[in-house]
């Protein structure tokens, strides 16, 4: 079988890592999803091939995306430009050409998500966008398959790594604001315009999303509340934790006896909860279900790496599907029956 062609859009941070991760795990990513990947065509207007390994691997690298997105030789784009344009116009016309398309932009799915859904169920392809929330860590896959069994009650997260990571630094390190905020836009975190970050805006695009999953309601941005971090102080952190709390910057979706209520704003929670000892750029969601009651979700809640990961295990699971193999589709074994492992497990 060929292996599946990948286009790439966006070598920044994510796509960055997206090329540096596909390269370094090629084999357990082929073994695990049943068929060779290669990214064939990538489209980036500003890159840096000193920060990105296996670069050199990729045969078609130029600045139109959407030469990407028309060419017949690419079966799923993976769109990691982000912002609503020409983000929104390359995926409708990689959808219109009949590929699949994996995404990272959750600006886009929150405020265009509804019309994009209706193209690609149109065309028979699948937008998927793991990576759109929570970065690294598989929320999307944990809503949709591992509770599929739950009438879901509320969801409450820590769906902003950059703001984390902001207020851990004015916490722990007594740094300023702004300060913290550069280091996070040194470290790839923060979005292009980090007003999304502070203002509370990224984290109301993930909690859209993750409502419209856990609640089975269309994507609906303009209806969640959202307060930022911007206005809090030094004062307000060390007040906080003076009287054994700390401040977190939360995004609550819950079911209540009107319909369901959507908000994102900062919180203060005793700081024996787990929750309020996620720090620095980690991510964490708290999700009820009336079957498994409360679960929790840890991780990388953005950077390079993180991200990468979610973006291809989302290529993984379309390839799985692509091969038509049942057994590809549902947990199994990771090896063939009668094969041999080189990795020795040893006796201890
Ligand atoms: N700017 C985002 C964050 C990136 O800090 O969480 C990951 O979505």
């Amino acid at each position: 079988m060929r292996p599946v062609n990948i286009g790439l859009l966006g070598l920044g941070t994510v796509g960055g890592g997206t090329v540096t991760v596909l390269t370094r795990n090629a084999s357990e990513i082929t073994r695990r999803a049943g068929r060779a990947i290669q990214i064939t065509h990538a489209a980036a207007q500003f890159y840096d091939p000193q920060r990105i390994s296996g670069l050199d691997q990729i045969k078609h690298i130029g600045s139109d995306p959407f030469a990407v997105v028309n060419d017949p030789d690419v079966d799923i784009v993976i769109e990691l430009i982000g912002g609503y344009s020409p983000a929104r116009e390359l995926v409708l016309a990689a959808i219109e050409n009949g590929k699949h398309v994996v995404t990272a932009n959750k600006a886009l799915i929150a405020r265009h998500g509804n019309d994009i859904f209706a193209a690609a169920q149109a065309k028979g392809v699948t937008v998927a966008f793991e990576a759109a929330v929570a970065g690294g860590i598989p929320i999307i896959k944990a809503l949709r398959e591992g509770l599929a069994a739950n009438r879901i009650e509320w969801i409450a997260g820590i769906i902003n790594g950059t703001g984390n990571f902001i207020l851990t630094a004015m916490r722990d390190q007594q740094r300023p604001f702004a300060e913290a905020l550069a280091e996070a836009q040194a470290l790839g975190y923060a979005e292009a315009d980090p007003t999304f970050d502070i203002e509370g805006i990224d984290a109301a695009h993930k909690l859209t999303i993750l409502g419209s999953l856990a609640f089975g309601i269309p994507l609906q941005f303009d209806k969640t509340f959202t307060e930022g971090i911007s206005k809090l102080h030094a004062q307000d952190v060390h007040f906080a934790a003076e009287l054994g709390y700390r401040i977190k910057h939360l995004g609550i979706a819950r079911r209540t006896a009107e319909g369901i209520e959507m908000r994102v704003h900062p919180t203060l929670i005793p700081h024996r909860r787990l929750i309020a000892n996620v720090d620095g750029v980690m991510n964490a969601v708290l999700i009820k279900g009336d079957a498994v009651g409360p679960t929790l979700y840890y991780g990388a809640g953005a950077g390079a790496l993180p991200t990468a990961s979610a973006v291809i295990a989302d290529v993984v699971d379309i390839v799985r599907a692509l091969t038509a193999n049942p057994h590809h589709r549902v947990p199994h074994l990771a090896f063939q029956p009668g094969e041999l492992s080189d990795t020795p497990v040893l006796n201890i």
